[in-house]
């Protein structure tokens, strides 16, 4: 009996993507390039999106799986868009998992924002997942799964931040209405929050000794994984997550409330 529920279990566990079809806005490094390398070990077909071509071939090459393909695409705009849509269309396959992901941060005290950095972010973190979810809806197959990467500053509100929270704070709002209007077509939308991660991202935005004092404002004291956060995101894409919708699931090793210095 105690082995049938523990084969029960694993198999419920499982998660099983062979044939899906996944795409990835902002899949080069980080966040985005971890979830693509875990959907492709679970057998998907992913399409991964950056402004860097470079940078996408480098992602292409360290994954070496026919089931990758890399899109040149500016998701902050509507002709980047546009790109990402037609090699959709393209394809012939309709999207199981879209994973809009790719955003940017700086980090500035009230008085330093500039308005380049204001429309940066609101361009690449709220105007880009809105409208790439849009022009996608009519690829989507019906009971896909959307998820949207957020953060835990969505809900904090430390120093320096108050661009980059807005920002995240506006995408969760789109992510829960978009759970209401998509629910018939059993549609799921859940949003992935993460406390800090080490990615290339986190490199460029704060210095490594605001990275160690990250580390500490985690009940679990250390920063998170790329991995771990992939694992989040295909728990969510999957069946296992099936009455799971309009959601903001924090992966945060506890992080509690608290200011960059
Ligand atoms: N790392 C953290 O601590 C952390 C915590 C909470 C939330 N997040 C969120 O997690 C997401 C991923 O961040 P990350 O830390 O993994 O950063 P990352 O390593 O810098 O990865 C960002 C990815 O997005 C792409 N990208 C950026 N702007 C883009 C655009 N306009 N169009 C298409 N692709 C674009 C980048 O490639 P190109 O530069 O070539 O375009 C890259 O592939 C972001 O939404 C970020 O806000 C990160």
């Amino acid at each position: 009996m105690y082995r049938y529920f523990c084969t029960l279990n694993q198999e419920r566990i499982k998660m099983d993507f062979t044939k899906k079809n996944v795409v990835i806005t902002g899949g080069s490094s980080g966040i985005g390039f971890a979830t693509a390398k875990a959907f492709i070990n679970a057998g998907a077909n992913v399409w991964i999106t950056g402004r860097n071509e470079e940078k996408l071939q480098r992602a292409k090459e360290a994954l070496s799986s026919p089931n990758l393909h890399v899109v040149v695409s500016d998701t902050s705009n509507l002709e980047g868009i546009a790109v990402l849509e037609s090699v959709v269309l393209e394809s012939g396959s309709k999207v199981d998992v879209l994973f809009l992901n790719a955003g940017i941060a700086t980090y500035a005290p009230i008085e330093h924002i500039t308005e380049a950095d204001f429309d940066a972010q609101f361009n690449t973190n709220v105007k880009g997942p809105l409208f790439t979810l849009q022009k996608l809806l009519p690829h989507l197959a019906d009971g896909a799964a959307v998820l949207l990467t957020s953060s835990t500053v969505a809900s904090a509100s430390g120093l320096n931040s108050s661009v980059y929270s807005a920002t995240k704070g506006a995408l969760n709002k789109i992510a829960q209405v978009a759970a209401n209007e998509l629910a018939g077509r059993k549609i799921r939308v859940n949003l992935i929050s993460p406390g800090p991660t080490e990615t290339e991202g986190l490199d460029g935005v704060v210095t490594p000794e605001i990275k160690d004092y990250l580390a500490t404002v985690t009940a679990l004291q250390r920063l998170g994984s790329p991995n771990e956060i992939a694992n989040a995101v295909l728990f969510l894409a999957s069946d296992n997550a099936s009455f799971i919708t309009g959601t903001e699931l924090l992966v945060d090793g506890g992080a509690i409330n608290y200011i960059l210095k």
